[in-house]
């Protein structure tokens, strides 16, 4: 199976971008934040386990992660590609996947984004809490205030984007992202993708990227 894996920071946009390549190049888009969120709100205990640590903005603990990426990965259909948002997120998570027979990584995009952007992006976002789609408040606002445009359900801000926990990931972020930055680049896979500017400009360029 052939994966890209988008590293960032939260709210670089990698989950806006990973839904448009689904639509535009059928890429199937594995978010390990979109598992866990499903988890918590199925109260298994997996969602028991890491609501403890989303809530902080803490990472869920290496262990767990992988465990769940790898039954995860052998679940999936056979597809042309996967887009892996959201894992690897330390060292440890991506030594793990570079050792899974069943998935190649072949490209590991960075999506560059200055931190005071990041910051706007994440408390400004709302998402629908029937069908998950993202909205921004400011940038990329629904037609009726506090309504999703696709299904109408009411907009909300997710738990872990409220200012204090927003703080919290993007330090546990850059503790973490210049060993993994590091790991992809030394292995010859990294694409450094400028993040900053219109979704859809961001999404001409990623494709050519992938394509190419
Ligand atoms: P996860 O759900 O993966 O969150 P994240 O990485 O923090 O990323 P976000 O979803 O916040 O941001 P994004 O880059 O997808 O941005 P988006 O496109 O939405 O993880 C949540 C938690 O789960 C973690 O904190 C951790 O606890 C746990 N977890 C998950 N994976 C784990 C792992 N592997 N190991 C351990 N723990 C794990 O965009 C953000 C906003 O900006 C939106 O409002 C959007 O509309 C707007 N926007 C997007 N693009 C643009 C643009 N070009 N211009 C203007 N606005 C834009």
């Amino acid at each position: 199976m052939d994966i890209t894996v988008f590293l960032g920071a939260p709210g670089s946009g990698k989950g806006t971008q990973a839904k448009l390549l689904v639509e535009s190049l059928k890429f199937l888009h594995l978010s390990t934040g979109d598992v866990l969120r499903n988890a918590i709100a199925a109260n298994s205990p997996l969602g028991r386990e890491a609501k403890s640590f989303m809530d902080r903005g803490e990472l869920v603990p290496d262990r767990t992660m992988i465990g769940l990426l790898v039954d995860t990965l052998h679940q999936l259909p056979s597809v042309n590609g996967v887009v892996l948002d959201g894992f690897p997120r330390t060292q440890p998570q991506a030594e793990a996947l570079d050792t899974e027979p069943s998935a190649k990584v072949s490209k590991a995009v960075y999506f560059e984004v200055p931190q005071r952007d990041l910051i706007a992006r994440l408390t400004g976002r709302r998402i629908c809490k029937n069908c998950g789609e993202s909205f921004h408040e400011v940038l990329l606002p629904p037609k009726i205030a506090g309504r999703c445009d696709k299904c109408s359900g009411e907009l909300i801000q997710r738990p872990d984007d409220s200012d204090a926990v927003v703080q919290r990931r993007l330090e546990i972020f850059f503790e973490q992202n210049d060993k993994l930055v590091e790991h992809y680049e030394r292995t010859n896979r990294l694409i450094r993708l400028d993040a900053l500017g219109s979704v859809d400009v961001i999404h001409q360029t990623l494709s050519r990227l992938l394509q190419s």
